[in-house]
């Protein structure tokens, strides 16, 4: 008889955006007439740049002739946007990314949730509190994460780092060692940043400890302060200790076309083994590459139009995050994030829990956003918001807030 993965089982509950998503629907048909607002999931609104779209048709005509026609492509990428990404993202920030360090995927969603897979059972991670939900379930699911205690909401086996107003909304260096850490800035979900000499702490302490940092650039697009690192490997000994998520879903509106890529230093090993080499031989075994329309839409951001363009997107989803900063402060909630990133963190009011403010959002004002403690324990009594909506949307979401 087969046995299911019981780890799935010692899951709490649904997917944090799965449940947001069914009690949103489940409101708005019971209120057909009310217009929702959603700034709960990350999700972009504005259409892809035309640069991109120029590039999507031109890969789709070279599909319909036999001689540029694609088939499989290559597992770890094509070549031209292994070499956009490391001369763009890396090269020209003056780090050492060589192109075939860049593992194209469908996205850093998957990637940061498959990552784990590469790493023995034993290790422990370490998470800031509140995190990206992907990064504790899909360990949960391995079996690296222990005894769930609902009262504390955390796993025995997680070494949890909390990143509340008194830290800043950073994670100190925690005091039990961890094999490897997860650390995502600009952050989701708090839009808290930290700088390069900051980041320069946890590079030297992960390589002191041996131990392997999983860092998720996906919202670098957002800094907008000098002296933030766009990639960590801006700082000192970064090749021997981590590992770095890449996504154009926010940089680029991609979230429903999907691509992202994994940056993993030949460098980074444990003995003679690199984790370069236990990656590519997953992705080679596992996977069949992000789709060459896909990967040509993503060199486009690279070009010279594509640049432009984009800048111009990324400013109108901050232009939205100022509305929200602002508008709530001046309404007299305690905010912040939404400097260097499109998630603007706010303390509930009134002592309210999380999960009651979502619901008196969502009845009262028809705003959809996100309870902080989905986020994790830390998160309890926040509330997140994104800048991700249209410009009207926005404002109209914050008009209802502050008539509230
Ligand atoms: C979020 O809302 O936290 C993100 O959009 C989720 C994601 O990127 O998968």
């Amino acid at each position: 008889m087969f046995k299911v993965n019981d780890n799935y089982l010692k899951l709490p509950g649904s997917y944090l955006f799965s449940t947001i998503g069914k009690k949103v629907a489940a409101f708005s048909e019971a209120n057909p007439d009310k217009t929702i607002i959603r700034l709960g999931i990350g999700d972009v609104t504005q259409p892809l740049a035309p640069a991109i779209i120029e590039s999507l048709h031109g890969a789709v005509e070279e599909m319909a002739v036999a001689e540029t026609f694609h088939g499989y492509a290559p597992d770890l990428g094509y070549e031209f946007l292994r070499k956009a990404m490391a001369d763009n993202d890396y090269k020209a920030r003056g780090c050492d990314i060589a192109a075939d360090e860049v593992f194209i995927s469908d996205g850093a969603k998957c990637d940061s949730g498959n990552i784990q897979e590469i790493f023995s059972l034993d290790n422990k991670i370490a998470v800031c509190d509140p995190v990206y939900p992907v990064y504790v379930d899909t360990n949960v699911m391995a079996g690296r994460t222990g005894i769930y205690d609902a009262v504390s909401e955390t796993w025995s086996d997680v070494i949890y780092m909390p990143c509340t107003a008194e830290t800043n909304f950073a994670p100190e260096l925690p005091e039990e060692t961890p094999d490897i850490i997860y650390l995502c800035f600009p952050n989701n979900p708090t839009g808290s940043a930290i700088t390069k000499d900051e980041l320069q702490k946890w590079v030297d302490y992960a390589n002191k400890v041996g131990a392997v940092i999983i860092y998720d650039a996906a919202y670098e697009a957002y800094i907008s302060e000098e002296n933030v690192p766009h990639t960590i490997y801006e700082c000192e000994g970064a090749r021997t200790c981590a590992i770095e998520l890449r996504s154009f879903s926010k940089n680029a509106g991609f979230t429903g076309v999907r691509l992202g890529a994994t940056v993993i230093p030949k460098d980074l090993k444990q003995g003679d083994v690199t984790l370069h080499s236990l990656w590519a031989r997953r992705h080679g075994t596992k996977y069949n590459g992000a789709p060459y329309i896909i990967q040509r839409a993503g060199e486009a951001v690279y070009s010279e139009a594509g640049k432009a363009q984009l800048k111009d997107q990324v400013a109108y989803y901050m232009n939205n995050a100022k509305t929200i900063y602002e508008g709530l402060k001046s309404a007299g909630y305690t905010v912040s994030g939404g400097v260097n990133a499109p998630y603007i963190w706010l303390k509930t009011p009134d002592k309210m829990t999380s999960w009651e403010f979502f619901d008196y959002l969502l009845e009262q004002a028809n705003v959809v956003g996100t309870p902080g403690s989905g986020f994790g324990p830390s998160g309890e009594g926040y509330f997140r918001l994104t800048a991700f909506g249209s410009y009207e949307n926005t404002v109209a979401a914050i008009d209802r807030i502050k008539a509230l």
